[in-house]
């Protein structure tokens, strides 16, 4: 949630790398955490040159374009989705500090600012913007003149002493054009490094085209970026070193490749996504063996419960691991928000495995969920794509996608990776509790193994399913229905349709219609049934049928997505989208496919952004 970038230049590479030019570039890669707004703050001249738009970074650009700033070697930018004060020109970041000479961005919530800001104006600062952000601009501004005595690193040390809530906040100063000075506590930074030049991200897709080579940041660190140097510092003020990484994606890794959108890219990797989840994960005998889990097995042995916390469509993945953990290794599972975890006192011990799933690795509800179950004495277990990111390394343990970087704001491939991460987290935990034989667990990672060419079949034959989106445009209301490991998918189907089409979507448990939400059926309402295998458990498969009857007898317009070969759903749908034969508990990894295109060609055929949905923003890092 809000991209920050910064960057800072030796004179030898003027020429090389404009501040400008690396600043929108950073943007450019980073606009999927906000585009209400963009903003950025150059020094040359010994002045700030600040320009911010509202709109996408597009509006930005153009406004620089027409009338370029004085080249540049350090600098910062900024995309918003915006918390305190509404997408307009004058909530944009950079914000302004003192008499126009520091420029600061920021990304997060300042819980305190209203009695920041009294005390400000009390000081005699006046405030142009309806933001947090500009409170700290202000008091950065007066630390710098007052007890930091013109050192920019301590005005934002004593800063954000003052500070409660979540912040990334980077500055820059007229007075000093060699630095940019940046701190964190609970929302994302990172730095790259580079030769004779030095860069701030708030994830490394925003240096991603100039170096590979980064260093993370702990909480409630600050750090000071020269061209040739990178000094960290506590907010005490005890100096620090951060942890050196290698990026192991490169730029072409986060481009289109060819796809119109980052959204159609991500659906058709879901092959290779499922296929890297499920590399490396077995040993020479071929039983699992998940190393990089980093937690002794002993203690994975003796887990009583496993609670699942995640938020959106990472959640969704975790009510499908609960059927299959709690099936193949009999522990139960809770599935749960991670934003109503915490704040409902859940009854949680050193026995108790709390598993969080996130694509980013900075979701702050999914981050604050873990750091609760931490408190309260459980082992945490990160189900993450995001290498490096704040909630693996807070966890006890990781589990790592390896699905490379997800850039469409709405979540398609991190969603299967995350489903087939734990099943191998599954079906490990039935092998350390001897609950299934090898022989079983070889079978079923057999038929994981055989997905990916599965998802390929279906994304070859989706010329229907785009056909039907293109008839659909108009709909104003779409229902889901599933049952068993079918319910998610519903669910996940039904949020593909609301975030990506703006279509109201609902998705329901099959068995719950006829307790109220049957009311809402009426002549030619669409509905999706998710129908489970009929060679699984027969009954659910007559149930999900006898459905499927209920809502056709009131009106509706059935759309089926089954299992090839299931002939019996053929007569009372409309349309049926069939998916290759698999085990009914792995049937997710398939039956949700059919659905992500069908959102996403509804929403192109109605000529909306499938990348950057209105009001949405990747990595959400608020509350
Ligand atoms: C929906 C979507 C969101 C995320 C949710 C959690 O398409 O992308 O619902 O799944 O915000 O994000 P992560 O997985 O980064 O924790």
């Amino acid at each position: 949630m809000c991209g920050i970038v910064g960057y800072v230049a030796s004179s030898q590479r003027a020429g090389q790398h404009q501040a400008m030019d690396v600043l929108l570039e950073g943007l450019r890669r980073l606009e999927y955490r906000g585009y209400d707004s963009a903003g950025v703050a150059t020094i040359a001249d010994g002045r700030v040159a600040a320009r911010k738009k509202a709109g996408k970074l597009a509006n930005l650009v153009a406004e620089i374009e027409a009338a370029p700033v004085v080249p540049a070697l350090v600098g910062i930018g900024h995309t918003r989705w915006a918390t305190h004060g509404g997408p307009t020109d004058v909530n944009a970041h950079p914000h302004l500090g003192d008499g126009g000479d520091l420029a600061v961005i920021h990304n997060g919530i300042i819980e305190n600012f209203s009695a920041l800001k009294a005390g400000l104006v009390r000081a005699g600062e006046s405030f142009d913007s309806e933001t947090d952000t500009e409170a700290a601009a202000k008091l950065i501004g007066q630390f710098y003149r007052g007890e930091a005595a013109g050192d920019l690193t301590e005005a934002m040390r004593l800063a954000v002493n003052e500070l409660q809530g979540a912040f990334t906040l980077l500055a820059v100063h007229a007075d000093q054009p060699d630095r940019v000075v940046a701190a964190r506590r609970n929302s994302p930074l990172v730095v790259g490094l580079g030769e004779g030049e030095n860069f701030l991200g708030s994830d490394v897709s925003g240096f991603i085209d100039f170096t590979r080579e980064a260093v993370e940041l702990e909480q409630d660190q600050i750090v000071t970026i020269t061209a040739d140097e990178v000094s960290i510092m506590g907010f005490d003020g005890v100096a620090a070193t951060g942890k050196r990484f290698h990026v192991d994606w490169d730029a072409a890794a986060a481009e289109k490749g060819g796809y119109e959108t980052f959204m159609e890219k991500e659906i058709h990797e879901q092959p290779k996504a499922v296929e890297d989840t499920l590399l490396g994960r077995t040993d020479a005998a071929g039983r699992l063996s998940l190393d990089e889990l980093r937690i002794d097995p002993a203690q994975l042995k003796g887990v009583s419960k496993i609670m699942v916390v995640a938020c959106g469509t990472a959640a969704y993945a975790g009510h499908v691991a609960k059927y299959a953990i709690e099936h193949w290794c009999r522990i139960p599972v809770e599935v749960e928000l991670a934003h109503e975890f915490r704040y409902r006192d859940p009854i949680i011990d050193s026995s108790t495995l709390v598993v969080s799933i996130s694509q980013s690795g900075e979701t702050m509800d999914t981050l604050m969920a873990v750091r609760y179950a931490k408190e309260q004495g459980a082992k945490t277990l990160a189900i993450c794509n995001t290498n490096g990111s704040t909630i693996p390394r807070e966890s006890d343990a990781v589990l790592y996608l390896h699905a490379g970087p997800e850039i469409a704001v709405a979540s398609t491939k991190a969603f299967l990776a995350m489903i087939t991460a734990s099943y191998v987290l599954g079906l490990y935990l039935a092998q350390l509790r001897g609950q299934m034989f090898s022989e079983q667990i070889a079978d079923v990672l057999a038929d994981l193994h055989q997905i990916p060419q599965k998802v390929q079949h279906i994304l070859d034959h989706a010329d229907a399913i785009k056909d039907l989106a293109r008839e659909m445009a108009q709909s104003p209301s779409v229902l889901f229905l599933g049952r068993h490991v079918g319910y998610p998918v519903a669910l996940e189907g039904a949020l593909k349709l609301k975030e990506l089409a703006y279509i109201h979507a609902e998705g329901f448990a099959a068995g719950e219609l006829k307790h109220g939400p049957i009311a809402l059926i009426e002549q030619g309402q669409p509905v999706f049934v998710v129908v489970p295998s009929p060679h699984g458990r027969h009954s659910l498969h007559a149930k999900v049928v006898s459905n499927i009857q209920e809502v056709r007898a009131r009106g509706a317009k059935t759309i089926t997505v089954a299992e090839a070969g299931d002939d019996a759903v053929s007569e009372f749908s409309e349309q049926v989208f069939f998916v290759p034969e698999t085990q009914p508990l792995l049937m997710p990894l398939l039956t949700t496919v059919p659905l992500q295109i069908f959102a996403c060609a509804l929403a192109s055929e109605k000529g909306y952004d499938v990348d950057q949905p209105r009001n949405l923003a990747k990595s959400v890092t608020v509350e």
